[in-house]
């Protein structure tokens, strides 16, 4: 299924070898100031007697063989079409918080998708239904099957889920005309619609374990219905989706396809790409510490990285090649949930083949974009890890890391038995076959570059949670955030 470009790896080296020779001695102004900033770091460049300039000269061979531009953000509206539409962003805004939306009354987008946590999960495993309306550390209730990713950039994705399971067949979020693959039910006939995104808003209403829970009967669309209904017995909601729809200012329904257009338009304004490494791509040396450019040069180079957590072309410098490989993660299995998990013993996910019905899919996740990582409280496809640094040192050699592996830093019921690892290993992808042998400071600078130099500072906690609604339309509570 996957090709690694090992060809792209090679050309890099070489270039890389290239330019640091011409780059010797060139040591700007700006390089000396960042030599003297007291950020307190010893890189293992330096250490082996190289320069900043060599970092610097390194680190810019890589970024424009790749064609990264820092300049992502910025390509939104063009790409739409259009102007992102702020006042109904607003509503989806209010969508996105109020539970009105959740079947089940006790659930909604932000229990998952926090903007605590980049709007993403702020538990290891989504708790969806039946849980105890908090959300952070202190959220119980049965667990699902995975954790909710970041929301933040999904404008930019090409394909959604830990398996891909939505996809746009142009590649591109913004094409619709080839059609967007979702399993069935709904298959292909979402593609009418503008964006993956609007697309993809069709889907959670309709998950009962998420939000929608047991009580009304029927298929996806009855669910649907049953949001809208509630909708249409809001006064406050009906006079806002009148000011952005004009069929509901004349007096018609509010319908489903304008719930998915407003909480699409939100997520269209949760684009946080302008993180250190953008800004140094568009020419502010200063922007990454030294230590970040020395984790940067492994990111791009020698450690590997960027062969899947990939830049170019479609992923939109969004860190992912939006494809599925097996990582090797170790199994983690609620003891308290409401998914049936696969395999014999009901205590595994085989990811991939989840769609594609096809062994060789076995535990196959798509690659982890990696923009503003930090702000996720656990990491990998069932938050296996609490720290990212325990996250990375396993990823870089998953065979060793497997024999001292350990949930103990989990929430209780996730704590064990865990699934059978050993079967997830025999499938590790070639690629993350051969660990890649790095010296402690070399890891931490790593470690550095993808915890800081890939962070957006607007996507911080104190920033989002301003976008939580002081008063929900509907009148009911809303969630507690714990912050
Ligand atoms: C019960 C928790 C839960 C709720 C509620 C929930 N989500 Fe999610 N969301 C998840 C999980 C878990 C995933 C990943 C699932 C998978 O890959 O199998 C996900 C994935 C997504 C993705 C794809 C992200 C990516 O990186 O591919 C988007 C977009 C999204 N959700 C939007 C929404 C919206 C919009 C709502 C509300 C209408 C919502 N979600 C409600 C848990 C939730
Ligand atoms: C073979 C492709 C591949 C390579 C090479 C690779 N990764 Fe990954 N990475 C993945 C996949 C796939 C996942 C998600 C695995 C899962 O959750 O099951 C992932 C997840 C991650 C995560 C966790 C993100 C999250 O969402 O929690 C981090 C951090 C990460 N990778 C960093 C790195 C770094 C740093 C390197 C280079 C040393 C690297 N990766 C090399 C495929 C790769």
């Amino acid at each position: 299924m996957h090709r690694p470009p090992k060809s792209v790896q090679r050309r890099l080296s070489l270039l890389l070898v290239s330019v640091a020779s011409l780059t010797l001695g060139a040591c700007s102004d700006a390089d000396r100031g960042h030599v003297l900033a007291p950020d307190g770091v010893t890189s293992a460049t330096t250490r082996t007697g190289a320069r900043d300039g060599d970092l610097d000269g390194a680190l810019r061979a890589y970024l424009t063989t790749l064609g990264f531009t820092g300049r992502v953000a910025s390509t939104l509206e063009t790409r739409l079409g259009r102007r992102v539409d702020r006042q109904l962003a607003d509503l989806g805004r209010e969508l996105w918080f109020d539970p009105i939306q959740g079947l089940n009354d006790d659930n909604t987008c932000a229990g998952c998708h926090s903007p605590t946590n980049g709007f993403g999960d702020t538990q290891p495993i989504a708790i969806g239904i039946d849980n105890n309306g908090v959300v952070g550390p202190g959220r119980t209730g049965p667990r699902n099957q995975r954790r909710s990713p970041m929301v933040i950039n999904t404008a930019f994705y090409p394909t959604l889920m830990w398996n891909s399971r939505f996809h746009a067949s142009s590649g591109d979020p913004f094409d619709n005309r080839q059609g967007f693959v979702f399993p069935a039910p709904e298959g292909t006939s979402l593609s009418y619609l503008p964006h993956l995104l609007t697309a993809q808003a069709f889907i959670p209403p309709t998950e009962r374990v998420e939000a929608a829970g047991f009580h009304v009967p029927g298929g996806n669309d009855d669910l649907r219905r049953a949001v809208v209904r509630r909708l249409n017995e809001s006064s406050e909601y009906r006079q806002r989706f009148a000011r952005s729809f004009p069929h509901v200012k004349r007096g018609a329904p509010i319908a489903f396809d304008d719930v998915a257009r407003a909480i699409a338009e939100f997520e269209l304004t949760l684009v946080f790409a302008d993180a250190p490494i953008d800004r140094y791509a568009r020419g502010h040396e200063n922007a990454l510490s030294r230590r970040e450019k020395a984790g940067a040069v492994l990111f791009f180079g020698r450690a590997g990285c960027v062969t899947c957590h990939a830049v170019s072309g479609a992923s939109s410098e969004m860190f992912s090649d939006f494809r599925q490989h097996v990582a090797g993660i170790p199994q983690i299995a609620p003891s308290l949930g409401n998914v049936t998990f696969d395999g014999p013993g009901l205590n595994e996910d085989f990811g991939l083949e989840q769609v594609t019905g096809s062994p060789a899919d076995r535990y196959a996740f798509r690659t982890s974009p990696l923009r503003n990582v930090a702000l996720q409280p656990a990491f990998m496809h069932n938050g296996a890890f609490t720290r990212l640094e325990d996250a990375i040192r396993y990823h870089l050699d998953a065979v060793s890391g497997a024999a001292s592996f350990t949930p103990d830093r989990l929430p209780v019921d996730l704590r064990g038995p865990l699934g059978p690892l050993q079967p997830v290993l025999d499938r590790l992808d070639a690629l993350l076959r051969t660990p890649v042998t790095l010296t402690a400071d070399e890891i931490e600078s790593l470690i550095a570059f993808v915890r800081d130099g890939l962070l957006d500072p607007d996507a911080r906690p104190e920033r989002l949670q301003r976008l939580i609604p002081e008063k929900l339309p509907s009148g009911r509570p809303g969630l507690v955030f714990q912050r």
